[in-house]
């Protein structure tokens, strides 16, 4: 009896332990492509997604480290970085139209290193607000920049070697009101300076020499006047980019938005693809993320005159019917490292 009690106990230890483990690593054996029913049961990389009518199955959901797969050795503007559209714009919600659905947390560990924010004046602080006619309300606000910020300071902190971009669309009014929450946030510690960043199109700084000097948070503005009054970099001085919401999914079409120069505009060194519907419907999000998007960016890699992009700004970023935008962030690492179709190959 003793004996047997002894060999239960050791059973139950073993079936307990080893639950344990197999939640540790958390991910299952379902390969690319195969049906699944939560991401738990997807290989590593992968999550358990819906497309359409679809079931759902195992899609990417993971970004290559370009850095590690091949250096980290060239200019910024030789690598693409996975861009989400209003990043902020979280599901959960009510009457809120969202465009994104993990935290910017869980959006940073997967691999997304640029975030399209929109910054507003309210109630006497700086807010992520998705509104119209320049003001933020009651039911458009999503929440304070500073939590926003400080999540993003984690990360940064977290991965010395990583490079944060972010891309605000800016109707803050209040003088200096962006500089104290990047301030306060901490954000500060890792400026890239703006009087560093190439006016002439020339190549940007060496991505090594970025991190060694922990100029590691590159921020681009819509408001011309704060690059004199708070050294926050205007945007349209460095970047290009396509339109957006439905006229930037348009096939074969790809022309430059109103506010950027033309994309042959060789002056600007870093390319952005805009690749988003006006309303973002999430269960139909995977179909412009997957062949579309690859389509997309050869599109525009000819209409920017033979550049290819190193910003991808999509919703949903995770939906895909397979390889996603996380294959068309390798394709584009891969041609604009190596000149080969994926990142792997180089
Ligand atoms: C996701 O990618 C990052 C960067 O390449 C890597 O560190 C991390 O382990 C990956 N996670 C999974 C679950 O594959
Ligand atoms: C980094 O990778 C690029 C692209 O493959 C290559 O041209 C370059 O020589 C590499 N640099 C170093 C220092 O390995």
């Amino acid at each position: 009896m003793a004996r047997f009690r002894f060999f239960f106990a050791v059973k139950i230890f073993l079936i307990f332990h080893l639950a344990a483990i197999s939640f540790a690593s958390s991910y299952g054996s379902i390969q690319l492509g195969d049906q699944c029913s939560s991401d738990e049961e997807c290989n590593v990389g992968l999550g358990c997604f819906k497309c359409g009518i679809d079931v759902a199955r195992c899609v990417r959901s993971n970004v290559t480290d370009q850095f590690s797969v091949v250096n980290n050795s060239m200019p910024f503007n030789k690598y693409a970085f996975l861009t989400t559209h209003n990043s902020y714009a979280i599901e959960g919600k009510p009457l809120h139209v969202a465009t994104q659905e993990d935290t910017i947390t869980q959006q940073l560990n997967s691999g997304v290193r640029a975030l399209m924010l929109d910054t507003y004046d309210y109630e006497g602080d700086v807010w992520l607000c998705h509104s119209f006619n320049e003001k933020c309300f009651e039911f458009t606000k999503f929440n304070r920049a500073i939590y926003t910020f400080e999540e993003i300071f984690a990360f940064l902190t977290a991965n010395p070697s990583e490079i944060v971009t972010l891309i605000l669309e800016d109707y803050v009014k209040s003088p200096n009101g962006l500089t104290k929450v990047f301030t306060e946030s901490g954000l500060k510690k890792f400026w890239f300076p703006v009087q560093n960043m190439p006016k002439a199109g020339q190549d940007w700084p060496l991505v090594k020499d970025m991190i060694a000097n922990n100029h590691r948070l590159i921020v681009f503005t819509s408001a011309k006047s704060k690059q004199e009054t708070e050294g926050i970099a205007y945007q349209w001085n460095y970047v290009v980019e396509n339109q957006y919401g439905d006229n930037g999914v348009k096939p074969w079409e790809c022309s430059n938005r109103a506010e950027s120069a033309p994309l042959t505009d060789k002056t600007k060194a870093l390319v952005l693809v805009n690749h988003f519907r006006t309303v973002p419907v999430k269960i139909l999000t995977c179909e412009e993320n997957s062949k579309h998007l690859l389509d997309m960016i050869k599109t525009c890699y000819v209409a920017a005159g033979d550049r290819w992009a190193n910003f991808v700004a999509v919703n949903f970023y995770k939906r895909s019917d397979g390889g996603g935008t996380f294959q068309a962030v390798d394709k584009l690492n891969g041609e604009l490292l190596c000149g080969r179709d994926d990142v792997h190959a180089c």
